[in-house]
């Protein structure tokens, strides 16, 4: 507390390694530590940004398991995508290291053995699932059951997914082994513990007390835990992927991923600065700030801290700006759901729009809420902000200062009170953003910077240059002096949050990027300065480009719920007798037709053997009327007529309901006489 810091050590969140990363990553934790990171690297402060993928647990073994590869497989595959759509979105890490590296090998068994050196463990024997077949113990994941909340067959043994109530195994109703489907038996295995309990006073201190300026979602979450109470966690598992426990006989025991993952920031750290890592780990005058999601926040404010304690010479952090989730279209982000925009599909299909879902996501960012991300919103925020604000501006200034002074900065001549204003008003906005920033609230940081972006269109707006050309070219040099001098503040105000844009504005405006302390300066083009020939910032995005994209997540969710298809439970039984009141009967098709107005509706005429008989079908969406003539269908011959849009249908044609709700018509497996019983 009151500490002068001399540098910030900024860590995000590695992200598991067993699949590729989504806009939700990017939302709740990359972007945000990137602006902080920009923001802090623009101030001349000495920063470095640390990232990783998590390769480790059991996500990736499941993975693996499901592809029939190894997990190096899976995390050699992963990682480098992951990395590159990193990349590609300028998150700027000083490094994106990985946890399979042998640094942090050595790193994390290091560590475990000084705890366990020290004494800071307790090692316990506990009873736990244990598959006989497969002759392994089952992490959590792996035992499937009926949920006791909600009757779900398919309930994991740390969760069931369809009622979201966390589980442990032991909770499961018929306990199945996933891996060989046999029922598991309890056996004892021994394990290492932390002994959270024994931190619970210096936690509830340190926390509670010292750092009631911590977001209210984060500190809210630290209290519920501390309030009821910390018990001792287990640091191993019984798998084998991962570290193994550094104690002689503890073979088959792996080091808890949670346990070696955050130890991976350390490591991280050390391969980007073998000399001096520690001067960003233990010189108290380093601040550290973890960039997380909300399910991390227990590890990161509770279980971290408490093994750096017990080890004794590390700093704790200083903040852990914990975001929400971002949903999209409404439905929780999932990665085995495919429900997710995937960053390097994003990329593929908006190439150079990185900024624009930079800008969007900011302005949704779930910062105190979980928040939604939609397809409308994203048009809406690049086509009437970007476009319409700060591109507009910005374009208007270029092209206006080419029009009248061959792209040359004007002198600035007498002032009005209203000029003076606006020197004024854009004057302030430093201080605003620099309070949000300073906060972690960003998406009001963004609000602030667009801020100046609305000064500027204003201005030009009420004073119209263009209108002053003719009679008046000293005024129209004042304007568009100033109006520079506002573009070239927004090239500094906006590069935390659109790097790729403000590099091209520094290059239209011919100037290399300036440095934070300038921002808010009326002099920074000199009067004389040639600009470059201007290009647009943004681009409106068309409706076709957001159906397309809309389309895309209706094709997936179709495809989940098609592999999801669970048949209805069968209805209470019937007598003999009731079936036998139903006549179904084989008929040919002779006439198909669709019924005006009616899109969902065919009307048909059958030869049933006796007479031609009319029946009307909702199956318009599924066939063309053409293709069903000279068919043979099954319909209800006995069913009381029924008047369908003036028409009387005269029966029911027999489909089966497909798990998307398609229809597909029954017929006969070869040609029947017209009238045929089905029975
Ligand atoms: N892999 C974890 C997740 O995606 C995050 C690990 S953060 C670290 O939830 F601290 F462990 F590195
Ligand atoms: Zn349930």
């Amino acid at each position: 507390m009151g500490t002068q810091f001399k540098r910030t050590l900024i860590t995000t969140a590695l992200p598991y390694a067993n699949g590729p990363v989504h806009i939700g990553h990017l939302a709740g934790v990359y972007v945000p530590a990137d602006i902080y990171a920009r923001y802090l690297r623009l101030k001349g402060e000495e920063v470095l940004m640390i990232g990783g993928s998590d390769e480790h647990g059991v996500p990736i073994t499941i993975r693996a398991k499901k592809e029939g590869v190894t997990p190096q497989d899976i995390v050699d595959r992963y990682h480098y995508i992951i990395k590159k759509s990193f990349e590609d979105f300028g998150i700027t890490f000083d490094i994106y290291s990985r946890t399979t590296s042998k640094t942090h090998y050595d790193t994390a068994s290091e560590f475990f053995r000084i705890l366990n050196d020290k004494g800071e463990f307790i090692e316990k024997t506990s009873e736990q699932y244990y598959d006989e077949e497969a002759k392994q113990f089952l992490a959590d994941r792996y035992i499937t059951g009926k949920c006791p909340h909600c009757g779900n067959e398919n309930a994991y043994g740390d969760q069931c997914e369809a009622c979201g109530t966390s589980l442990s195994p032991t909770d499961l109703i018929n306990p199945k082994s996933a891996i060989s489907g046999s029922v598991p038996v309890m056996k004892e295995t021994r394990h290492w513990y932390l002994p959270l309990d024994k931190w619970e006073p210096f936690l509830r201190q340190w926390i509670l007390e010292g750092h009631t300026e911590w977001k209210s979602n984060v500190y809210g979450q630290c209290k519920s835990w501390l309030d009821m109470g910390l018990q001792p966690r287990a640091v191993s598992r019984d798998l084998d992927w991962g570290i193994p426990v550094p104690v002689e006989g503890a073979g088959g025991k792996v080091l808890y991923v949670w346990f070696d993952a955050p130890i991976g920031y350390i490591s991280n750290t050390k391969e980007l600065r073998p000399d001096d890592w520690e001067t960003w780990w233990k010189d108290p005058e380093t601040k550290m700030i973890h960039f997380i999601g909300k399910d991390n926040i227990v590890f990161h404010c509770i279980v971290f801290p408490a093994m750096l304690k017990a080890e004794g010479s590390y700093n704790l952090p200083e903040n852990v700006p914990a975001n929400e989730f971002l949903n999209l279209e409404g439905d929780k982000i999932s990665t085995s759901r495919n429900w997710a925009v995937w960053l390097h599909e994003y990329l593929e299909e908006m190439p150079g729009k990185q900024d624009v879902l930079r800008y969007v996501l900011t302005s949704n960012a779930p910062e105190t809420k979980d928040n939604d991300f939609t397809w409308k919103d994203f048009q809406a925020r690049n086509n009437n902000e970007l476009v319409a604000i700060l591109g507009n501006f910005v374009n208007r200034v270029l092209v206006l200062t080419w029009k009248y002074f061959d792209g040359r900065v004007p002198a600035m001549n007498e002032l009005t009170g209203y000029d003076a204003e606006t020197l004024k008003e854009f004057a302030g906005v430093k201080a605003a953003v620099e309070r949000q920033l300073d906060a972690f609230h960003f998406r009001d940081a963004q609000k602030e910077t667009m801020n100046l972006a609305r000064i500027g269109n204003k201005y030009l707006t009420d004073t119209e240059p263009w209108k002053l050309a003719a009679t008046d070219m000293d005024r129209v040099a004042t304007i568009l002096h100033i109006a520079l001098q506002i573009t070239a503040n927004l090239a500094i105000a906006f590069e935390p949050f659109l790097p790729f844009s403000m590099e091209k504005l520094n290059q239209m405006l011919n100037i290399v990027p300036l440095d934070w302390g300038r921002l808010g300066a009326t002099d920074l083009l000199p009067a004389g300065h040639l600009l470059n020939r201007p290009e647009l910032l943004f681009e409106k995005i068309e409706d076709e480009v957001i159906e397309a994209q809309v389309q895309k997540l209706l094709d997936t969710k179709k495809a989940n719920e098609e592999a999801n298809y669970t048949a209805k439970p069968v209805r209470d039984s019937i007598g003999f007798d009731d079936f036998g009141k139903l006549d179904i009967r084989a008929g040919t098709v002779l006439e198909c037709t669709k019924v005006p107005k009616a899109d969902k509706l065919l009307q048909f005429k059958i030869d049933d053997g006796l007479q031609k008989r009319t029946i009307i079908s909702g199956i318009a969406a599924y066939y063309k009327p053409e293709d069903l003539i000279g068919k043979q269908i099954c319909f209800i011959a006995n069913l009381a007529p029924r008047k369908l849009k003036g028409i009387i249908s005269e029966g029911m044609i027999l489909s089966a309901e497909d798990a998307d709700g398609t229809l597909a018509v029954i017929m006969p497996e070869k040609v029947v006489k017209p009238g045929s019983e089905v029975k």
